[in-house]
């Protein structure tokens, strides 16, 4: 894996070495100390061009624990604000190599950029537009299957705004390729096209998308990247598409996982967000282990680890 731009390129197997290989960090992932020797050395540098509480955290403390030389990049400050082009800043970048580039941005395919403009740097995906975001998507399966205890076969919903959500494309290339079987539903305005061809299912009624899954996944409305004019209101999408009790109840006792940032009273009540079917705080503790998984991984696919120079294990 010499870089992580999305699941789509990914084989079986790649995804499944990083599910593997989490648990491995996870008493580390949480503790300060005793820190992992694998990326000392090394420079990742954290390019988050969008907002970002849970990802950048995680990035942050996953290249910590691993002993990198982490270096941030806050756009406000940076001559991005001057009016420097995304290009131009990349080949900034460029000229001070670093090692691996973390990118978060709200264009879609600027990670594909920044690995064609920095080519001694290795580029993990952080959520791109509406995209892909790679990462999410492994944590997102690492949970289920470290709650359900497999992937494949398990029967996952997806509620929400699908068109927008760059959490949907990653989750549904990867549960698919992993063999789980997925259903999703949504306002039919804010359904993509093509749902059948990423082996997805579509059903216009939540009753009917919610009967016997295991795992129910609720995203959010992606306000900033749609028209005023498709927006149903909150009440009127709550009054549909909000996941309550009452409908998490038709479900097989399912977990319920949310990638944040959640709208209470939106797309999920507070019953089912603080509930003890809720898994969406332990999401966000399996990121840093899973990000440190993926951060191992591309370590070890380095020119640097290959050549010889430096092995991945420091
Ligand atoms: N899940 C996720 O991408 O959250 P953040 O935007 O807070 O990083």
């Amino acid at each position: 894996m010499r870089h992580l731009l999305g699941i789509r390129g990914m084989s079986p197997e790649e995804a499944l070495g990083i599910l593997d290989e989490a648990p491995r960090y996870q008493d580390v992932a949480n503790q300060p100390v005793p820190r992992v020797p694998i990326l000392v050395g090394r420079t990742v540098t954290h390019l988050f061009m969008e907002p970002s509480t849970r990802t950048q955290a995680s990035f942050q403390l996953a290249a910590k624990r691993l002993s990198a030389e982490p270096l941030s990049f806050v756009p406000k400050s940076s001559s991005l604000n001057k009016g420097e082009t995304f290009l131009d800043t990349a080949r900034t970048l460029a000229s001070m190599a670093p090692d691996i580039v973390v990118v978060r941005s709200g264009e879609s395919g600027a990670p594909h950029v920044l690995a064609r403009e920095i080519p001694t740097a290795q580029v993990i995906n952080a959520g791109d537009g509406i995209s892909e975001h790679p990462t999410q998507a492994l944590l997102d399966a690492f949970t289920i299957r470290k709650h359900l205890g497999r992937i494949a076969g398990v029967r996952v919903t997806i509620i929400g705004d699908l068109l927008h959500s760059r959490v949907f494309r990653s989750n549904a290339h990867l549960l698919t390729m992993l063999g789980a079987e997925v259903r999703c539903c949504g306002p039919p305005t804010l359904l993509p096209p093509g749902l059948d061809r990423l082996g997805v299912r579509p059903l216009l009624h939540l009753e009917e998308a919610l009967e016997g899954a295991e795992a129910v996944m609720v995203l959010r409305i992606q306000h900033e990247r749609m028209h005023a004019s498709v927006i149903p209101s909150e009440r009127e999408y709550y009054r549909e598409f909000g996941l309550t009790m009452e409908r998490l109840a038709l479900t097989e006792g399912a977990i319920v996982l949310h990638p944040g940032p959640l709208n209470r009273g939106v797309e999920i009540s507070s019953e089912v967000a603080d509930g003890p079917q809720s898994v969406i705080l332990d999401q966000v503790r399996n990121g840093v282990a899973v990000r440190m998984a993926v951060l191992a991984e591309i370590a070890r696919s380095s020119p640097r680890s290959r050549s010889g120079r430096e092995g991945a294990d420091g």
